[in-house]
């Protein structure tokens, strides 16, 4: 089936999460040259610091990060890496440059994104981040002592090198700083509850995976509330839905029924979720709701919060990596 060559690629890059979430995992990283100046002097910092040898790391760990080009790097010197960072949903990332050399000649630099790079599609969307694409990257190159901070927007960062000559590196140092207000949500592979809402504004906040899942809802305040609904009964275009909608339950196909505020549930092939095909949006207001479970065979799967500023949505859905089962009666599937 179509997806599941999507689910190869993004099987490739969960195994890198399995690896590089487990705890055990922690201490991998030791220093193989203690003699090294800058590795002593991080080490004297009590920080925990980690050395970036594969050309894609996926990694929730802080502390200093160092990477030096090496003949044992097993691409080629010049290969664009990258260093891809995730966090809890309710926290972001600083990043802080603290040493770069790296030559800018033959495309040589090191880029901070705030978000997330794959083949060229970004997450979050740029259609859903307050900052246009341009000044979401960030790049140096060249030798020197830097101190540029910088802070991502998500619980997802990326800093993405090319180092053309060997020997030359960077060394930085991440740390995660809590995020009062979450908007969007990079998910790594676990099963979790997960909580959206626009704090009242007029913005666009998503949870996306990198893997197919099985959705469900567990509360939902979006969209029309009962004034609103009241409202709308002088309004004829609005009879029949408000006819449809008791309080305290959901509606379907909400795009389509031209509402303006709702909660999309969807997949895509790519991070970018703004092709996403929509299984269903909903909107109203219900408490663990009797609906069914909604299954996306896509490799990247998104739950969306659409909001006009003129409601304060929240929503609640429980996201699960699909099982075999689930992907044999899925809802959507993308096509490769
Ligand atoms: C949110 O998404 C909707 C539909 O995709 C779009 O029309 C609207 O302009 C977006 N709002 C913001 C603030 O980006």
């Amino acid at each position: 089936m179509n997806w599941t060559l999507l689910v190869a690629v993004i099987g490739c890059c969960s195994s890198c999460f399995a690896a590089s979430l487990l705890p055990h995992e922690q201490g991998k990283n030791a220093p193989s040259s203690p003699a090294d100046p800058i590795l002593q002097q991080t080490r004297q910092r009590r920080d925990a610091y980690n050395i970036i040898e594969d050309c894609m790391t996926v990694t929730s760990k802080d502390g200093h990060f160092y990477y030096k080009a090496s003949p044992k790097d097993e691409v080629e010197p010049g290969t664009t890496c990258g260093l891809y960072l995730i966090t809890d949903p309710e926290r972001i990332i600083e990043i802080e440059l603290i040493h770069v050399d790296v030559s800018c000649e033959n495309g040589g630099l090191i880029s901070v994104v705030d978000g997330w790079e794959l083949n060229g599609e970004f997450f979050p969307s740029p259609e859903d981040h307050h900052l246009p694409l341009e000044q979401r990257i960030k790049s140096e190159c060249g030798s020197h002592q830097t101190s540029s901070r910088y802070l991502s927007s998500q619980n997802a960062a990326l800093i993405q090198y090319r180092v053309p000559r060997l020997g030359q590196g960077f060394s930085l140092r991440v740390n995660y700083v809590k995020n009062p207000q979450p908007c969007n949500i990079l998910v790594e592979g676990t099963s979790y509850v997960y909580t959206l809402s626009n704090h009242g504004r007029r913005l666009n906040c998503s949870v996306t995976t990198l893997f197919p899942a099985s959705i469900s809802l567990v509360s939902l305040d979006v969209g029309f509330t009962e004034q609103r609904r009241l409202s709308r009964l002088s309004s004829p275009r609005h009879h029949l839905i408000t006819h449809r909608s008791p309080p305290g339950e959901i509606v379907h196909n909400c795009e389509e029924k031209e509402m303006s505020d709702f909660l999309q549930i969807g997949g895509s092939s790519g991070l970018d979720t703004a092709n996403m095909l929509v299984s269903d949006s909903v909107c109203g207001a219900a408490r663990e709701p009797k609906t069914t479970e909604e299954t996306i065979a896509c490799g990247i799967t998104t739950v969306r919060l659409v909001s006009s500023g003129r409601h304060r949505n929240w929503a609640q859905v429980s996201i699960r990596p699909a099982e075999d089962e689930d992907l044999s009666l899925a809802n959507v599937m993308c096509p490769a």
